[in-house]
């Protein structure tokens, strides 16, 4: 057994000691939907902070804690808060907490992020289903020894975020007249903004958003056989493509403006979801 799959094995078995619930759903709380943490019946939580050789969440704002509960009725865990790769955690740690719910129980996965519009197309404050992603910009998390007990050496990514998946966000979008927008994500290591000659090479290699998260996440689920879909807000349109630079403050606007929407849809989702064998 490798130390990182012994370390996660531990962490589960700490998270169970505190909390003995099995999640059939995983939701990874990004920018502005962090408040439906709230909305999860709880029964109880466990923060990430008291976790032995857990990493902690340190971005102002950003609350680090495991959520576990009823969401429409589904027992679910929820990440309250994300551990980012600029913070300077190590990519296997990164992707720890996203494997911990897997070990948990949870076999099927909301992820959810803030992110620039590239395709413009897109406006401020807009919805956008992750179809696929490009993540060869960040180092990926399956590197190193391969863990056989989660999943392959070589595993497919061809169907990051599952048909069925993305054919119930529609489902659940119109069902909410939410007009959501579909596209790729492309993740960056951050934590500066992109250049605007960025953006641009980004738009021509196929990306219509971008961010700091979330790829590494799928990938790390996507190797461990969880299923899952992604759901970026468009914040804010990327650098180049607005008159303004970029602030963390309007990423953070735009998102708590929008979190209405955002989590009506993500519970549609879980009640949707839920309900696929
Ligand atoms: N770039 C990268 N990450 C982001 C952005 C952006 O423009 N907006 C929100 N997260």
């Amino acid at each position: 057994m490798c130390d990182i799959y012994k370390k996660l094995i531990s962490a589960r078995d700490y998270v169970r000691g505190k909390v003995n619930f099995i999640p059939e759903i995983a939701i990874v709380l990004g920018s502005g939907l962090g408040g439906l943490a709230d909305e999860i019946e709880c029964v109880g939580s466990v923060q990430y902070s008291d976790i032995p050789a857990f990493p902690v969440s340190t971005v102002a704002g950003h609350k680090g804690r495991f959520v576990f509960g009823h969401l429409e009725g589904v027992p679910v865990v929820a990440m309250q808060g994300r551990v980012h790769f600029y913070e300077g955690y190590d990519i296997h740690d990164v992707v720890a907490p996203v494997r911990i719910m897997g070990l948990l129980g949870a076999k099927k996965l909301i992820l959810t992020n803030a992110a620039g519009g590239i395709n413009q197309g897109f406006a401020q404050g807009a919805l956008m289903m992750i179809t696929d992603h490009i993540s060869s910009l960040v180092l990926s998390p399956l590197t190193g020894r391969n863990i056989d007990e989660l999943g392959v050496r070589f595993p497919d990514m061809s169907e990051v975020y599952s048909k069925r998946f993305r054919d119930a966000v529609r489902a659940c979008a119109e069902k909410l007249s939410i007009d959501i927008k579909e596209g790729v994500y492309i993740q960056t290591s951050g934590p500066n903004y992109e250049t605007p000659a960025e953006i641009r090479a980004y738009e021509r290699m196929g990306a219509d958003a971008v961010g700091m998260s979330t790829a590494v996440e799928a990938m790390a689920a996507r190797h461990m056989g969880m299923e899952l879909c992604g759901i970026s807000c468009i914040t804010n349109m990327a650098a180049g493509l607005s008159p303004r630079p970029l602030t963390h403050e309007e990423v953070k606007e735009t998102a708590d403006r929008v979190s209405r929407d955002f989590k009506a849809l993500v519970r549609a989702i879980v009640s949707e979801i839920s309900k696929i064998g």
